[in-house]
């Protein structure tokens, strides 16, 4: 327990000076703890020692003692009264600093992490960890650690002030205190152990949110929504469950407290009474010992509940850090770059006829099963070269290894001649195009969502994508234009429009090669030709690969594969393959028959 604590601890307080924070930051951060944690002491001891000298004097009837009473107390908490705030504006402005720093080092690893992670982490996850954990871990560094040190300060000056006015106080403050840390440390364990399955049903619950909104359509096609709701309901009563033990644990604990509190107080009256009456106590001194016992006690009591919180807000923290910590196989071989530059004019200069080339190319996600199975194709450059077959075939997945997503385990891919390996993440991204079947908008305008394409592009360009993709009269139509706001929560547009958004950006991209997988699937006929006019637009001198269901998209294409079960059973162009009478035959004949019976 203590090692978590120490290491997590340690690496929370390291983002104030390093990955984003400076040492500025870092001693700000420490003064105005030190400071703001040593207030309650400094408040204490002020105000004992004005209450020894007022009291001291009234006894003795010192009119010029009571005077200077008043003004120590006066003059040092004004003092106090001046600085405290200071120091507790500069440490809500680290601590600020701090939670931003971290959110920007989760958000960068999020955003260099491969494809691989996301297809197998559920998106609510990774939000859980942004939004609830950040803001768990942010109590440690904020009022949990001031709130240890200031007991340990508090606790420790108090002890020294009351071992120096009398010991038989300073040892009864100790057994009680001792006795009072015992019993409070004895709920530790079962405390954080309540939080701990608190914060992981909490996160169930995030998740459980993220799908009724990602989810929305599906759950009111399918009219799951009931047993949605049930699913959240057994983590949110199970959070609500854990939190009601909680809140016993701690309603024991407070009552405790008080009645230990009481009883300190009780006690110290009357041992300190029978010193005064015998004259081994001065009454000031006892006001003194009064004051300061609270804090002594305080210290005894509160620190086993500060570190249980503390440990609950480091649970978090590790949340954060695996986050963080994930394996460097998950990453992107080299930095992302914001503002890939094709290299189209290199690549074209490339003397080799060929595009894309595999060679005996085997891949499996897992070990269980093999998706691709010794696969060798080629793509001439400037072809238009199509993808049919089963679903499940590894269609899509022949397009992520082109893209350098995954490796393949065994065999070679070449790209202009050159082995994938050999291409950094930047070159590689830089060649490729990709329109999706289901294009992803982001939060923000038409415009910016086109831009995406190439980030240094005109607004002549941008508008000419628009015009070549189609999509341009439309955007003109929208009362705001290219500044309509799109995605989560902005206009709602058709799949056409969106696939002609993501052709824009493609246009824009100007890549040599394309990437089209099932770009009109799901669109109605007239939609499709529609789609298809913008895209032969985008095809237009690149080498173009295109996965396709419906086979009236690529009767055109320079070679179609058949792929099934990780193979490419058939090749050809369509008249061959008609001719052959295989199973792209079989499949065209298929569609041909429902387009004419419908
Ligand atoms: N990230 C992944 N992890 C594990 N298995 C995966 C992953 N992605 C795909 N698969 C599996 O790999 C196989 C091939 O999938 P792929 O998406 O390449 O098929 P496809 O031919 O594109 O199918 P469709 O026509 O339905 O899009 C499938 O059995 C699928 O379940
Ligand atoms: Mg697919």
């Amino acid at each position: 327990m203590k090692k978590i604590v120490n290491s997590n601890l340690i690496r929370l307080f390291s983002f104030m000076w390093k990955d984003g924070g400076t040492p500025l930051l870092g001693i700000s951060y420490i003064v105005a703890l030190i400071i703001l944690s040593s207030q309650q002491f400094l408040f204490n001891f002020v105000g004992a020692l004005g209450l020894k000298i007022v009291t001291d004097s009234i006894l003795a009837k010192d009119l010029h003692g009571l005077f200077k009473g008043l003004i120590f107390v006066a003059k040092w908490f004004g003092i106090l009264l001046i600085i405290i705030p200071i120091f507790g504006f500069i440490y809500e402005c680290c601590i600020i600093k701090t939670t931003m720093i971290i959110k920007e080092n989760l958000f960068k690893k999020v955003l260099s992490l491969s494809l691989d992670y996301f297809e197998k982490k559920h998106s609510g996850d990774f939000m859980s960890r942004i939004n609830n954990d950040v803001a768990i871990a942010e109590g440690a560094y904020s009022w949990q650690i001031m709130m240890l040190v200031m007991a340990f300060i508090s606790g420790i000056g108090s002890a020294s002030v009351i071992f120096y006015v009398n010991k038989m106080l300073f040892l009864y403050g100790l057994v009680i205190g001792l006795l009072h840390f015992t019993f409070n440390v004895a709920f530790v364990k079962p405390l954080k152990n309540v939080s701990d399955k608190i914060q992981s049903k909490l996160s169930e619950v995030v998740q459980r949110f993220s799908d009724i909104v990602s989810g929305a359509f599906v759950i009111r096609v399918f009219m799951i929504g009931e047993i949605i709701f049930k699913k959240f309901m057994q983590a949110n009563l199970a959070v609500y469950r854990l939190s009601l033990k909680r809140v016993k644990y701690n309603s024991i604990l407070a009552a405790y407290n008080y009645t230990a509190g009481w009883l300190i107080f009780f006690g110290q009256i009357v041992i300190g009474g029978y010193l005064v009456m015998k004259n081994d106590l001065t009454f000031g001194n006892l006001m003194i010992s009064v004051n300061m016992m609270g804090s002594l006690v305080w210290l005894f009591g509160s620190v086993g509940q500060f570190l249980t919180n503390l440990q609950s807000s480091l649970a978090g923290a590790q949340r954060i850090f695996e986050v963080l910590d994930i394996d460097k196989k998950y990453l992107d071989d080299t930095e992302i770059e914001y503002n890939c530059v094709p290299m189209v004019t290199e690549i074209n200069q490339n003397s080799s006829s060929i595009c894309i080339e595999f060679k005996e190319v085997s891949f499996s996600y897992s070990e269980t099963k093999e998706v691709l199975n010794d696969i060798t194709f080629t793509v001439p450059k400037c072809a238009k070269v199509a993808f049919v077959g089963e679903s499940g075939g590894g269609k899509s997945t022949i397009f992520k290894l082109i893209m350098g997503f995954y490796k393949p385990q065994k065999g070679e891919i070449l790209i202009f001649g050159r082995p994938i390996s050999c291409y950094t993440v930047k070159e590689l991204r830089s060649l490729f195009a990709y329109v999706p079947q289901d294009c992803y908008l982001f939060n923000g305008s038409i415009y910016e969502n086109i831009r995406y394409g190439k980030l240094n592009a005109t607004e002549k360009e941008v508008i000419e994508a628009a015009k070549k993709a189609n999509i341009h009269d439309f955007i003109m139509s929208l009362p705001e234009g290219y500044n309509t706001k799109v995605g989560d929560r902005g206009l709602t547009l058709s799949g056409g429009q969106r696939q002609k958004i993501a052709i824009a950006r493609a246009i824009l991209k100007d890549a040599p090669i394309l990437l089209l997988d099932e770009p009109t699937s799901s669109l109605d006929s007239e939609s499709e030709l529609e789609v298809m006019k913008a895209l032969n637009a985008l095809i237009e001198g690149k080498t173009t690969l295109i996965i396709a269901h419906r086979l009236s998209t690529i009767k055109d294409a320079d070679i179609i594969y058949f792929i099934e079960d990780g193979k490419i059973i058939e090749k050809g162009n369509h008249n061959e393959l008609l001719r052959i009478k295989g199973k792209y035959a079989n499949l065209y004949l298929k569609q041909f028959a429902t387009k004419y019976y419908f």
